[in-house]
């Protein structure tokens, strides 16, 4: 069975909100054992036990959250282990051209010196899904087009 891992950061929820829609579309792909976790709750070996790895942040000053930098500081203890995997990247931010893109691209820009493997999208929301504030539903079927879309990735790579 693959397994897709979905960490977040999330002060007041809305983040997170994009984490259960990630979730929700992962699960619509068969054979996929979707795990959704909170950052500060997310060890070592379960990104080491997932074939995806699927992190979502509020954006902090057009970045990721100190919170989750700290997890990916803390994986240079398993540097190496992480490459072949699959990455996204989602962010809920305050508003728009205001850092969401420097923020999808500051997880992803890990994932790659993991040597992890990260699908764009060709037909907009390029590098992840984002939210303004509170995801409204459009925002949220971009979350689950994520979450489908990777864990059919990684599904494939699987077989
Ligand atoms: C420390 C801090 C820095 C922030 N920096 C930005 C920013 O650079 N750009 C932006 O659009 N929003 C910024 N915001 C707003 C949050 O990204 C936004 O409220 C987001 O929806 C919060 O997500 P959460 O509910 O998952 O915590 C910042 C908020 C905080 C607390």
């Amino acid at each position: 069975m693959a397994k897709i891992l979905i960490v977040y950061d999330s002060k007041t929820g809305n983040t997170e909100k994009m984490a259960f829609a990630v979730a929700e579309g992962a699960r619509q792909v068969k054979g996929v054992d979707v795990v959704v976790k909170k950052v500060d709750q997310t060890s070592l070996d379960d990104l080491l036990a997932a074939d995806g790895i699927i992190m979502g942040s509020p954006t902090y000053y057009g970045q990721m959250s100190a919170k989750l930098k700290a997890l990916i500081d803390e994986s240079v203890k398993i540097h190496g282990k992480l490459e072949g995997k699959v990455g996204a990247a989602f962010t809920s931010s305050g508003g728009t051209a205001t850092g969401a893109e420097t923020t999808l691209l500051s997880i992803l820009h890990t994932m790659l010196v993991h040597g992890m493997i990260v699908q764009g999208r060709a037909d907009d929301k390029h590098y992840g899904a984002a939210a303004v504030e509170t995801p409204d539903e459009e925002e949220l079927e971009y979350c689950r087009e994520l979450g489908k879309r990777t864990a059919t990735l990684v599904k494939k790579l699987k077989t």
